[in-house]
């Protein structure tokens, strides 16, 4: 099975940003303990990260029809980005929406996405176990 992780925007600082919201792990730390994780359960993991609306755009059609799953955060184009949800319309492979935070018990212009519509699940304030959940959601 064949997955790929896509962070959006500001998601490359995690560990150092804001550790009070997102934690004091690096996205790399955690992802090696995934990757290492589920190797053994024939799972083909992949990581991208941008923080350009574009870059994001391309990586969802290049991988949108042949991988399993995306899991995807789109950081704050979640709120703001129509392109991204009608990327997500356009390919066939089956997308899940991650947030870290709990975005609902934030700031009101957090609370809405796009993208969310055109997913097959959220998963949202669990901080990084969420993208695990993700993964399990495929299995
Ligand atoms: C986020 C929540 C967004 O509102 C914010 O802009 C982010 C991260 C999260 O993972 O909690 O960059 O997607």
């Amino acid at each position: 099975m064949k997955l790929i992780i896509i962070n959006g925007p500001n998601l490359n600082l995690l560990g150092k940003r804001e550790p009070e919201v997102y934690g004091s792990q690096t996205f790399e730390d955690y992802l090696y303990i995934l990757m290492k994780e589920y190797q053994t359960k024939k799972i083909e993991l992949e990581y991208f990260q941008s923080n350009g609306e574009g870059e994001l755009i391309d990586k969802i059609h290049e991988v949108g029809f042949s991988y399993d799953g995306i899991i995807l955060n789109a950081g704050a184009y979640t709120h703001t980005s129509i392109a991204i949800a009608d990327a997500i319309s356009a390919i066939t492979t089956p997308v899940i929406e991650v947030h870290i935070s709990n975005v609902h018990k934030r700031e009101s212009f957090r609370h809405h996405s796009y993208l969310s519509p055109n997913v097959e699940g959220i998963i949202i304030g669990f901080g990084l176990k969420g993208y695990k959940l993700a993964i399990e959601s495929f299995l």
